[in-house]
């Protein structure tokens, strides 16, 4: 099986009361370790690549790693998405180089300005099979290559369910990112957070049936916090996504949820362990295999709390 939209996936989801992974990937280990996961629990996957990924590994290694992942697994059904695309250009580009989905943020840019940037890359996007997703109001946080609002400003910059059918319709968009308080990245909230589920819910009744997605979605676990710290690290507290809150949400409207910052935490993890209890260790072997085996773990984990285990079949 060919790499697949997330159209068929966000209608099972909207359905059944689940949502799919999209999980950032930046290199061999990450994706083999995603990939092993899915396979064994039978998900269906949205790989996603962002602009600092792109710099990172480079596309064309990223897209020939992807690629081998979708031959071995026919089972399957994998997308492979642009998170967090910037420009027309940028998803132009991604489109040319064989997603199957890109996002465009104009999320930064005026109400107006949004919808300009969002039609022009969902016209040129339909036109070569490609599906779209875009984003109303602002996440928090700062990532290498993603800009957002500061988490003091977070609650200020909710999505507006008044704006959402004008959105849809003037754009043509095939799924819709909306704030609803979280933030990218591992320092999200110093309390238990109150996320803004009246707005999910606000949207999906102005919007029925249409998939909503959830960025900075990651959990920031505890466990993982004091591992890295036990092993050397150095990170202050943390709190993230309360993964009840995201149980919550996938059987609302949200069909994609994204995480990041719990797949490099499992990984770090993992490595400080390896060299602190081996510190005479120096092939690379020894330590990514077991980052991926942790990637691994950290994804199936995941697969239960969205719900989608058990459901590539019906995703194809
Ligand atoms: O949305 C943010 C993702 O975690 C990607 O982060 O730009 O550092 O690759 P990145
Ligand atoms: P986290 O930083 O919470 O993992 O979020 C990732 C994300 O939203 C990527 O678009
Ligand atoms: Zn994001």
């Amino acid at each position: 099986m060919a790499l697949v939209t997330s159209k068929k996936m966000f209608e099972m989801a909207y359905k059944n009361g689940y949502a799919v992974g999209a999980f950032n990937v930046n290199n061999m280990e990450i994706t083999q370790g995603i990939v092993e996961a899915v396979a064994e629990q039978k998900a269906p996957l949205i790989l996603q690549i962002s602009r600092g990924a792109r710099k990172y590994a480079s596309m064309s290694y990223l897209k020939a790693i992807i690629d081998v992942a979708v031959a071995e697994n026919p089972g399957i059904p994998i997308c492979m998405h642009l998170d967090h695309g910037d420009t027309f250009e940028t998803c132009k580009q991604c489109v040319d180089d064989g997603f199957t989905s890109v996002m465009i943020d104009g999320s930064h840019h005026s109400f107006e300005d949004n919808i300009k940037v969002t039609k022009q890359v969902v016209e040129y996007a339909h036109a070569h099979g490609v599906v779209v997703e875009a984003e109303l109001g602002q996440l928090g946080g700062i990532e290498e290559d993603v800009v957002g609002v500061s988490h003091d400003d977070i609650s200020k910059h909710l999505t507006d369910p008044d704006q959402v059918v004008e959105f849809a319709e003037k754009t043509g968009v095939d799924s819709l990112a909306v704030a609803i308080g979280t933030s990218h990245g591992a320092y999200k909230f110093k309390t238990a957070p109150k996320l803004a589920f009246d707005v999910v819910e606000q949207v999906s009744k102005k919007l029925p049936g249409f998939p909503l997605v959830m960025h900075g979605s990651s959990s920031v676990l505890k466990e993982f916090k004091d591992l890295i710290n036990k092993y050397g690290g150095q990170m202050p507290d943390a709190m993230g996504v309360p993964e009840e809150a995201i149980s919550k949400a996938v059987k609302m409207a949200v069909c994609k949820v994204n995480i990041d910052t719990d797949l490099r935490m499992a990984m770090t993890a993992k490595i400080r362990q390896v060299f602190a209890e081996k510190p005479s260790e120096f092939d690379p072997r020894n330590y990514l295999g077991p980052a991926r085996e942790a990637i691994k773990d950290m994804v199936k984990h995941k697969l239960n709390v969205l719900g989608c285990a058990g459901k590539a079949a019906e995703c194809m």
